[in-house]
């Protein structure tokens, strides 16, 4: 929750913090200038020196997330097995993008309309009628942000690491983004297929961070593969549903949709698309959805091929069209009853990141204040 300190209380209302902390004193509360300021004081305070105060800190204000798993956990859930989410991490040119394209081009028969055109950041394949979909990541430094938030929306993260180049800086990043996230890590040792392939320093260089290989008496399942001949690509995948499997994951398709948007941008011609991952419920055209400060009805849902579907199920990837605006990488979608409501939240929403981004721009140095105490 957004709160505001003491100094920042009296900056915004134009008075000296000694004089607001005068004030509480008198009611019989101790506060520094320091100290946040509860809702309660907050009040007593807007009304003592006469102006008007929006608690945005208020949760349910805006908290749409909020609203919706309070109503999954007052309803009966019916919970079945849903797609595992991967995210594939690692240093930049460890071959991330090439074991997803050669996963792809395996699952994605030859010839079929459309083919691989698209570009979206998740993906979803068939292995042994089960689907398990990918999230690809940039490997370069400045993408630190893409890679945490990647981390927070997956089940198993896979941390691609070429056999020829070893751990690297964001190799390490990004198994501590796993750790952060407390999610399973699974290693791929890339590049197999080359002269220079050292498969064991990897290992050992991985056991120094606490990723120790299953066959080293550790708990870290490490397969080695090739993007280049595909050696290796079905076993991966096998170790990806073996520990899918250990994670029971399950959702509840038959109640209103819960994504969560991996990328977004404004098409031409298409407006503003969103690549989301359903997290729960079922996405359906149609649906009035809101995310962020968007919102809107779903006009056409696309899969990973570009073909319209009528339908997400949870786990799955897809392309939502019809949104009012482009929402941001890592807002929660959720499906409303009605329109009103979902401008509703998004205006709050937008309200409250507007409120949030002033409150930043009005802090003062701590400097300038210990002068006016
Ligand atoms: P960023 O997205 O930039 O972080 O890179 P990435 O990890 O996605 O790497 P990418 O798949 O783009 O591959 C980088 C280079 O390595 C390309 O030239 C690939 O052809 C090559 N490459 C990837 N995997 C293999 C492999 O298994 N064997 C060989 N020989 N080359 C590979
Ligand atoms: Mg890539």
């Amino acid at each position: 929750p957004e709160e505001i300190r003491v100094y920042e209380f009296a900056e915004k209302i134009n008075k000296p913090v000694s004089e607001v902390i005068k004030e509480l004193f008198s009611l019989g509360v101790m506060f520094t200038k320091n100290d946040f300021l509860d809702k309660d004081s907050i009040e007593i305070l807007a009304e003592t020196f006469g102006i008007n105060v929006t608690t945005v800190n208020d949760q349910e204000a805006f908290d749409y997330v909020k609203a919706y798993d309070d109503e999954g956990e007052a309803s009966d859930q019916i919970l079945v097995e849903r797609a595992p989410v991967i995210t594939i991490m690692g240093h930049v040119d460890h071959g991330k993008t090439s074991l997803l394209d050669y996963i792809r081009s395996a699952k994605v028969a030859a010839g079929e309309a459309g083919g691989i055109t698209q570009h979206v950041g998740a993906y979803m394949v068939e292995k042994n009628g089960r689907n398990i979909t990918f999230i690809d990541t940039p490997g370069h430094e400045a993408f630190t942000e893409m890679r945490s938030r990647g981390a927070k929306v997956t089940d198993i993260v896979i941390v691609v690491v070429a056999a020829d180049d070893g751990v690297k800086p964001q190799t390490k990043e990004a198994i501590e983004h796993a750790k952060a996230a407390n999610v399973p890590i699974i290693i791929a040792v890339n590049k197999m297929d080359k002269e220079a392939a050292n498969p064991d320093l990897v290992k050992a260089q991985l056991a120094e961070l606490g990723i120790t290989p299953v066959d080293w008496g550790g708990e870290h399942e490490f397969v080695p593969v090739s993007a280049k001949t595909g050696m290796g690509i079905e076993d991966l995948l096998e170790t990806i549903l073996l520990q899918a499997d250990l994670l029971e994951l399950k959702a509840d398709p038959s109640r209103e949709v819960k994504a969560t948007v991996i990328e977004s941008s404004l098409e031409k011609g298409r407006g503003p698309v969103a690549t989301v991952v359903v997290e729960d419920g079922t996405m359906r055209v149609g649906d009035i959805v809101v995310a962020g400060v968007a919102f809107g009805k779903v006009k056409a849902l696309l899969d990973d091929l570009g073909r319209s579907v009528k339908e997400a199920l949870p786990g799955e990837p897809v392309v939502v069209l019809g949104l009012s605006e482009v929402p941001g990488a890592g807002d929660t979608l959720i499906s409303v009853k009605t329109d009103k409501i979902a401008r509703e939240y998004a205006k709050k929403k937008a309200e409250y990141l507007r409120q949030k981004e002033l409150s930043k721009t009005t802090k003062v140095s701590l400097d300038d204040l210990s002068a006016m105490i």
